[in-house]
């Protein structure tokens, strides 16, 4: 064989033998969600085992950098495969080597002041979040304020900020109350059968943030197959870092320019294939981001129009959508170059882009939210009648009108939706930071690019963070106790937490509020087996069976 030949076979035998290990170790889904009662979370998922508290965080640390190294080097020599088979039935040692996978060490930590330094201290050395390289794949006006980094984000959490103010959101509350009617109605249809809620709550949340966000009137509960709702579905139900290339970009990250390349290249064939030859590209689905993203541009373009032929009209819809084009701009903005522009205004495609992850953002993390909560009351009576009798109260003292302002006095309801996210937890891969800045925490050196991965679940059950009472009941009064600001991570924390909060406990409260105003929650036979809850993205049930009972 010429020398060429046998060393191009040589160097395919080696990629051949690098895919292959790459793809064994990433089937190696580890037992941490096994352990905590769902299926699902893995190696590449970021939500590692790990239950080290104080002092045990500079053993974690030390060991996963040693760690690291070795696995980088293990990994090009193939030796990681063998690693695997040894080590795969010891937990601890998995444990390890999932921090090391790929070439950067991921840190998961459950040391809460190891946490605060990263979260709040020092933020300005940990301000991006650790995302798979197609989630920064867009040009740059189309990235939000999810993926975006240094000033650009600063920039748009400043012009986002205000539009989920306690001002703005009260005048969004009628809007949301408007589609818990559409979802009174259905209950109605259901009364006393058994049935899986969850269903209608995904309904509810995608009919609100299309009401609120979109700016456009849709009725979820009766047009199931509605493509907003289809195609949102999509995002859930894979996870990216599952997708061969991404895992690609981790192990050998060096290629994660060619990656791009290419995926940019795909995409825009499919996109000129779409206009070249539209008859034989509608045979093929379009790619569901590119779907909603399409959609939503053509939403602001009417919009904008509207608003210009409607100068004078002071009864402009007040949503999101509205919020946010108040601040838009046409022109290119320089992130660092113009204070001005950077301090109040968005580019148009950013609004697209924004809007579409409020979508994405809102629909399964608070539907899930929902689900979490009716479990909880169907199968705790006694915590269901508290939370009625404030609500009794609340309905007697307003006369059956609820509002923003009253819905958030509920103290009861706030401790007990508090309990629900610290035991039930749903975005936890998306709390993470990328080191920007080489700099010290609690006296280790991270590195640029190094992870951090709060290991929300250790933090949420750490009986020292949540004691007296044992963290595996639910005891909603618990939230009454100051708590350390790191123990409790559901809608992340610092500077970078999720901007949706108030947005998301409004619609919540007004949902619980209206529902156990005129129903108590029944568990139905089948509860529990619906209940088993599964992570892709976010950790979420498959079904939650009830009854609903009319109350008198
Ligand atoms: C119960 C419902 C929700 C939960 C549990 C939740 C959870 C989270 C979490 C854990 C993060 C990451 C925070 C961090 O890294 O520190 C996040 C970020 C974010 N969330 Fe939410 N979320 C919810 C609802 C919403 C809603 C309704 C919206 C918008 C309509 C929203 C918009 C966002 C945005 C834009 C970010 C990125 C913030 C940034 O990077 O500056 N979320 N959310």
């Amino acid at each position: 064989m010429a020398p060429k030949q046998l060393i191009l076979g040589v160097a395919a035998g080696v990629l051949l033998l690098i895919a292959f290990i790459f793809y064994v170790v990433a089937q190696a889904d580890e037992s941490y969600g096994v352990l905590r009662g769902f299926e699902g979370a893995g190696l590449w998922s970021g939500t590692l085992p790990g239950n080290c508290q104080g002092d045990d965080v500079c053993h974690k640390i030390k060991a996963a950098r040693a760690f690291f190294i070795m696995a980088t080097i293990a990994a090009f020599i193939g030796a990681l495969l063998l690693l695997y088979i040894v080590f795969r039935p010891h937990p601890k040692v998995m444990y390890y080597a999932a921090i090391a996978m790929g070439t950067r060490p991921i840190y998961v930590v459950s040391d809460v002041e190891f946490l605060h330094e990263v979260f709040v201290k020092q933020f300005a050395c940990f301000h991006s979040r650790h995302l798979p390289f197609t989630a920064r794949l867009k040009s740059r006006n189309l990235i939000n304020l999810f993926g975006a980094n240094g000033d650009h984000w600063r920039r748009q959490r400043h012009v986002i900020n205000p539009t989920f103010s306690t001002t703005k959101l009260k005048l969004t509350s009628p809007i949301v109350n408007e589609c818990i009617d559409a979802l009174m109605n259905k209950i109605q249809e259901k009364e006393n059968q058994e049935f899986d809620i969850y269903t209608l709550y995904k309904r509810l949340t995608m009919d609100v943030i299309c009401h609120s966000a979109f700016g456009i009137d849709t009725d979820m509960q009766n047009d199931i197959d509605n493509p907003f709702i289809v195609k949102t579905a999509y995002f859930f139900a894979v996870h990216p870092e599952r997708i061969f290339l991404v895992k690609l970009s981790y192990l050998m990250p060096w290629l994660t320019p060619i990656l791009t390349l290419f995926v940019h290249s795909i995409i825009a064939l499919f996109n000129g294939l779409r206009y070249l030859a539209p008859s034989f590209m509608n045979q093929f689905e379009e790619i569901p981001g590119m779907w909603i993203i399409n959609q939503v541009k053509q939403v602001i373009e009417a919009r904008v129009i509207r608003i210009k032929s409607e100068a004078n009209n002071k009864q402009r819809r007040i949503d999101l959508l509205q919020l946010m084009l108040d601040a838009v701009t046409s022109n290119e903005i320089k992130d660092k170059n113009d204070e001005n522009l950077m301090s109040k205004r968005f580019h148009q495609d950013e609004v697209a882009s924004n809007v579409f992850f409020f979508m994405i953002a809102g629909f399964e993390t608070t539907s899930t939210t929902l689900a979490s909560c009716s479990y909880i009351l169907a199968t705790r009576f006694d915590i269901q009648t508290k939370l009625q009798t404030e609500i009794d109260e609340l309905y007697a003292e307003h006369n059956g009108e609820l509002d923003y302002d009253r819905i958030n006095n509920m103290t009861y309801m706030d401790l007990f939706i508090r309990e629900v996210l610290r035991m039930f937890p749903i975005a936890l891969q998306a709390v993470s930071r990328e080191c920007n800045t080489e700099t010290i925490v609690c006296n280790y050196k991270i590195e640029k690019g190094d992870v951090i991965q709060p290991d929300i679940l250790t933090l949420h059950y750490d009986p020292q963070l949540w004691g007296p009472d044992d963290p595996y009941l639910f005891v909603p009064e618990r939230h009454l106790t100051r708590r350390h600001p790191m123990a409790f991570m559901a809608f992340g924390q610092g500077p970078r937490n999720c901007v949706g909060i108030r947005f998301a406990l409004m619609e919540l409260k007004l949902c619980l509020a209206r529902l156990l105003h005129q129903y108590s929650i029944l568990p139905g036979k089948q509860i529990e087996q619906g209940f088993i809850r599964r992570e892709i993205l976010v950790i979420q049930p498959d079904a939650v069976y009830i009854k609903l009972e009319k109350r008198c």
